[in-house]
């Protein structure tokens, strides 16, 4: 018998200032965009960004309905909004921001499956991968270079 044992690489950065000045206007994004989330039932303000290649910002917010089902999560507000906006530009980068009940907490949390898979489709459609920022409420950056790192053996068009 084998065991396959995976590596994740994830780059944590103490505080989303120290990034790049577009990385930092990502996550700004992200952060603001919170305020525009529709989360009358959880509670959970979301805000996503991505950037584009031709250096465009797309911001989403969680949209909930009282259908819980058919909630839409931030990042998919984003990425569904950039795709439509601007259909044929490559995705770079997106950022992630959450808001905990308690502030300044530094656990963050990683977008849901869903969301790992929309991304991914992403990156296969312009077979380029993209970075993945998740902003913890008190700045803290955690970085992947691909969804693929926390998203490994993805389900994708090549199987179809
Ligand atoms: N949510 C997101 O916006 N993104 C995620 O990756 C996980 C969950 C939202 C959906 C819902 O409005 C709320 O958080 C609680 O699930």
């Amino acid at each position: 018998m084998k065991q396959l044992k995976l590596e994740i690489a994830i780059e944590v950065i103490e505080h989303y200032t120290e990034l790049s000045a577009v990385e930092q206007e990502l996550c700004e994004a992200a952060i603001l965009a919170k305020a525009n989330a529709y989360a009358i039932y959880s509670d959970f303000q979301v805000g996503s960004a991505v950037l584009l290649e031709n250096g465009k910002i797309i911001s989403g917010s969680n949209q909930e309905n009282a259908v819980y089902p058919l909630t839409l999560c931030a990042e998919r507000v984003a990425i569904f909004a950039a795709s439509h906006q601007y259909p044929m530009m490559k995705f770079k980068k997106i950022a992630v921001a959450t808001s905990f009940k308690e502030t300044e907490n530094e656990l963050a949390i990683f977008p849901c499956g869903s969301c790992r898979q929309v991304i991914r489709e992403q990156e296969v459609r312009y077979d380029s991968p993209i970075e993945v920022l998740v902003i913890a409420d008190n700045g803290k950056v955690y970085k992947m270079p691909s969804i693929q790192e926390i998203l490994p053996f993805s389900f994708d068009k090549t199987a179809l």
